[in-house]
């Protein structure tokens, strides 16, 4: 029985042609900085978001906890939107490793310039200062929303008058350009840091990068060896990111069609709650009326469907490795064990 995923856009594996490369790579060590692989998709990465110079990373958590750490001493406040994944799914790191506490905006993930205003803590003695604003395009908790390009500029230009640094969680950054048609570069414009994932939407194993300016990046560089990122022919790596950056990133806009042929199908349902007008990019969230998600998981795991739920909610993710056979199939079956 063929197994349909839609667990996460992380489950993907890599594909014949990406294997092929990843055999091909050209690799050196890269704590010595000699991986030729690794220093072209630095520079390719860097110039999709256009900043000055690109880390290669394990993960976007280290992407994410470096670009913060960067910018922040202990004791200082990061501001946030809601559920955030810097805070909300990085096992304490921003208090742990940066040292930092957390203000987080109510919403859904998005906020404005207003409340930034609102929300700022200036540098004094007896207060936690606010010293970055960080937001997270598309934003996942809330179901893959895209951020408004306007509203991005009216945060950044507010955040850097007030002194703060901007930060951009971008692992799913692709998806957003796809969806709000624009491009990285202008979704990363006037951010000081921005961290993006080749692992998710994009099909690749495993990689984040974290994306600044040189002086920042020299930081982030030595924070990535104190936390452990350094890795060595980790060209093997960079050489899948590069490959899923040319060929997976115009596909996006496949699994944001599925995704709302799946919310489409399933709101339509008998037994759940799924708003299609809510779905932009490949992220669907749905609730059922009488049935709690763990019983559709265990019954859809029998059919060969493997989803994720906690309490009567459940999130599907349309990626790579499922078309739009698989989301019908996946669909019918979520369906039957909600009347179930
Ligand atoms: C918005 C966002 N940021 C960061 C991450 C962290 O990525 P990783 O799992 O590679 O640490 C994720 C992972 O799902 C994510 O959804």
């Amino acid at each position: 029985m063929e197994v349909i995923d839609l667990r996460s856009d992380t489950v993907t594996r890599p594909t014949a042609a990406m294997r092929r490369v990843i055999a091909d790579a050209e690799v050196g060590d890269d704590v010595f900085g000699d991986d030729p692989t690794v220093r072209a998709l630095e520079e390719r990465v860097a110039e999709l978001v256009g900043k000055e110079a690109a880390l290669f990373v394990p993960t976007g958590t280290m992407a994410n906890q470096l670009a913060l750490r960067a910018s922040l001493r202990p004791g200082d406040e990061v501001m946030i939107g809601a559920n955030a994944h810097v805070w909300r799914n990085e096992s304490g790191a921003l208090a742990a490793l940066a040292g930092a506490q957390t203000r987080v905006l109510p919403g859904d993930g998005r906020f404005d310039a207003p409340a930034v205003r609102a929300n700022f803590v200036p540098d004094e003695p007896y207060g936690s200062p606010t010293r970055v604003v960080a937001i997270e395009n598309t934003h996942n908790a809330s179901g893959g929303t895209v951020w408004d390009p306007v509203a991005i500029a009216e945060v950044v230009a507010v955040t850097h008058e007030l002194g703060m640094k901007a930060h951009l969680d971008g692992a799913r950054i692709w998806n957003a350009a796809i969806a709000s048609g624009k491009t990285e570069k202008e979704l990363a414009a006037g951010f000081d840091t921005v961290s993006v994932c080749l692992s998710k939407g994009l099909g690749a194993p495993a990689g984040s990068l974290v994306c600044s300016t040189r002086e920042t990046i020299k930081l982030c560089h030595r924070f990535r060896k104190m936390y452990g990122g350094g890795m060595r022919q980790t060209g093997l790596l960079a050489a899948a990111g590069l490959h899923a950056l040319e060929h997976h990133r115009a596909r996006l806009g496949d699994d944001h069609a599925n995704a709302r042929f799946l919310a489409e199908t399933l709101g339509a349902a008998s037994g759940i709650r799924c708003d299609a007008a809510k779905v932009q990019t490949n992220i669907v969230n749905l609730e059922f009326e009488s049935v709690d998600a763990s019983t559709v998981v265990t019954y859809a795991a029998g059919r060969g469907v493997k989803l994720l739920g906690v309490g009567r909610r459940m999130r599907l993710v349309t990626h790579l490795d499922v078309d739009r056979a698989a989301c019908a199939r996946a669909a019918e079956v979520i369906a039957e064990a909600a009347r179930a």
